[in-house]
């Protein structure tokens, strides 16, 4: 009986502690007015709800997007999505981070819609000193349409991890010892935007955007970035292995279950050898 009742009231401390730590990351999860500016579309891209969501929309006419205010250099960037429901065929909802010019680096994250009912493909790429081609694409195990589900970043001088719903889907290790360039010093900025791209986007271009179903709408919400300080980037835990046990373990299931894509695996497309990250990682 004691040992019950001590049982219980732990159980309550946890869950009021669960219910507040919630409350917090609503609370300071960040503003969209402070955060980003509306760029392109016009009033197809809106804040709204006190600065705690954002939506972008595209019609026949254009689509629309946003970029944060600041530049980031390491750091990890989470933002929640709900993507375009019903047949987004044709459309791509883009959330990236870039920085500028012909030697830029860019960490990408695609989201390609499809008509109702098929899936989403999600399609990811890193881009370093302006060269890309290293693509990854996956399904989702669950309708991005349904609910918000958060896409993180993680970019550390050691590598870059990609996660859905906290689960990582990709890591892009720093290969500077194999001569594989890395973003390690232009600060990037995050964008996002949803356009048409039916011209390739879904079944490679055989599905046509429907217009009668526009306009298409995304949401986004509870934006958090975090950046690491010095002595986090020397703490000898975070040197050694990017992914606890758990995480290699999901990071398997994804790989083995849901990705669709791999440019280390597309021999038609390296006839005379894959890149250097996929032959020494
Ligand atoms: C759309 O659905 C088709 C059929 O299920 C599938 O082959 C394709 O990968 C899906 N996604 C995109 C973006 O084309």
């Amino acid at each position: 009986m004691g040992t019950l009742r001590i049982g219980c009231s732990k159980m309550l401390l946890v869950m009021f502690a669960t219910i507040l730590m919630g409350c917090c990351m609503v609370c300071h999860g960040g503003n969209f007015y402070q955060d980003f500016d509306l760029t392109w579309g016009g009033n197809r891209a809106k804040i709204f709800g006190k600065g705690q969501l954002l939506s972008l929309s595209l019609d026949r006419v254009s689509g629309s997007g946003f970029q944060s205010k600041k530049e980031y250099l390491f750091g990890r960037i989470d933002m929640q999505l709900k993507l375009v429901a019903g047949n987004s065929a044709g459309t791509v909802t883009a959330y990236y981070l870039s920085s500028q010019g012909p030697t830029h680096d860019e960490i990408d994250f695609e989201f390609l819609g499809n008509v109702t009912g098929q899936p989403y493909i999600l399609h990811t790429n890193v881009f370093t000193q302006g060269k890309g081609g290293r693509e990854q694409q996956f399904y989702l195990w669950f309708d991005p349409t349904k609910n918000f589900h958060t896409y993180s970043i993680i970019w550390k001088p050691q590598h870059i991890i990609f996660l859905v719903d906290n689960t990582p889907i990709r890591v892009f290790k720093n290969g500077e010892s194999i001569g594989v360039a890395f973003p390690k010093k232009q600060p990037m900025k995050i964008y996002s935007s949803l356009w048409n791209a039916d011209d390739w986007a879904t079944r490679g271009g055989l599905v046509k955007t429907d217009w009668s179903h526009a306009p298409f709408t995304a949401y986004y919400r509870n934006f958090n970035a975090q950046t690491f300080t010095a002595s986090q980037f020397n703490d000898g835990k975070w040197q050694s292995q990017e992914l606890d046990a758990y995480g290699r373990r999901r990071l398997r299931w994804v790989q083995k279950n849901f990705m669709i894509y791999n440019y280390c695996t597309d021999y038609k497309r390296f006839p005379q050898g894959f890149p250097a990250e996929c032959r020494h990682f």
